[in-house]
């Protein structure tokens, strides 16, 4: 294959070639939507470094929600912002809670809309950690039964899946056999099984009011630097019940997309952060980059990587963009 023989630009000349050549392909089924739902009524909160964004009270919530459905987004990852926080992240699993109610509110209104809920404890502790803290140590087990009570409490409330991002060893067994107990043994397990340390997602912890008021995460979520490990932790995941599993952030770590790609058969998705969202949205309104082309080129740049399906804050704006083209 070799010049003059092999002209590699014969297939790139027309549209029409370089459609039949395409060999990855980006769709509105590959997109879910996050969303943060706040107490309240016609509360519209914008989030400074996400435009587009809010904390939105329910009923504002569904409105966006029926313009994803409506758009032919097929699901929606919920995260709540409570009223309180306390040590023992009680708002995390009460039956009223904000997750619980906004829910309820979505398959009421749109049941044909898969609602996933993000669950953890960060937004409900008053430390702001993912899991309990005994003195200055995050309690792995002492976690558990806290994070399997907020995930049925979810699945309780209507949630068809359920995506626990706290990173504690052990969660997804948990929260399987929880779930099974109370006859719930139809949800999935969405798991964010391969979560880095990364400072990416600053955006998202305005955004829900969840950073740590001590130290940092670098104890339960992953260092940047580790591959090999990554594999360890999905294989974790998958042999404690996990149905679908999750590499976050995305666009940083596509190595490792494309490494649990050739591992694991289970469906993979991939989390496009508030950071790399906040970084596009940026360029562009400073003029430095086309925002629309960047975000087309992003996602599907995560797909050719190997995801099935992209959480991305992009996901409005991307199948329009597909509607159009
Ligand atoms: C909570 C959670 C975080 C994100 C999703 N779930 C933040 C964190 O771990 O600090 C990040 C999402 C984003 O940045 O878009 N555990
Ligand atoms: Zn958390």
């Amino acid at each position: 294959m070799l010049f003059p023989d092999y002209r590699p630009r014969r297939l790139r000349q027309s549209e029409a070639f370089r459609r039949m050549i395409r060999e990855t392909t980006l769709s509105v089924d590959d997109l879910i939507l996050p969303v943060f739902a706040i107490n309240g009524k016609n509360v519209k909160n914008p989030i400074p470094s996400m435009p587009g964004h809010f904390q939105l009270s329910v009923d504002n919530l569904i409105k966006t929600s029926r313009k994803a459905f409506e758009l032919g987004i097929p699901a929606v990852m919920l995260f709540g912002i409570p009223d309180k926080k306390d040590p023992l992240a009680t708002s995390a699993y009460a039956k009223d809670g904000i997750v619980q109610k906004a829910v309820k509110s979505l398959k009421d209104k749109l049941p044909e809309l898969v609602v996933i809920t993000d669950v953890c404890l960060c937004q409900y502790t008053d430390h702001g950690h993912c899991g309990i803290v005994e003195g200055n140590i995050i309690d792995n087990d002492a976690t558990l039964d806290l994070l399997a009570r907020t995930a049925l409490s979810h699945a309780k409330a209507g949630a068809d899946m359920v995506a626990p991002s706290d990173m504690m060893d052990g969660r997804v067994a948990e929260i399987r056999n929880a779930l099974d107990e109370n006859g719930l043994s139809n949800i999935p397990i969405m798991s964010y099984a391969a979560k880095y340390c990364s400072a990416y997602y600053g955006p998202f912890r305005q955004a829900a009011d969840s950073a740590p008021k001590f130290g940092d995460r670098r104890t339960y979520q992953m260092d940047p630097a580790n591959a090999l490990e990554a594999v360890r932790e999905v294989t974790m995941d998958v042999e404690e019940g996990a149905d679908i599993i999750m590499v976050k952030p995305a666009l940083a770590y596509l190595d490792i997309i494309c490494r649990i790609r050739d591992e694991i058969d289970l469906p993979l998705a991939a989390y496009s952060v508030s950071g790399e969202y906040a970084m596009i949205k940026a360029a562009e309104k400073m003029g430095w980059i086309d925002g629309k082309k960047v975000m087309m080129e992003t996602l599907i740049a995560i797909k050719r990587a190997g995801a099935d399906m992209i959480l991305t804050y992009f996901a409005m704006e991307a199948a329009q963009e597909l509607r159009d083209s």
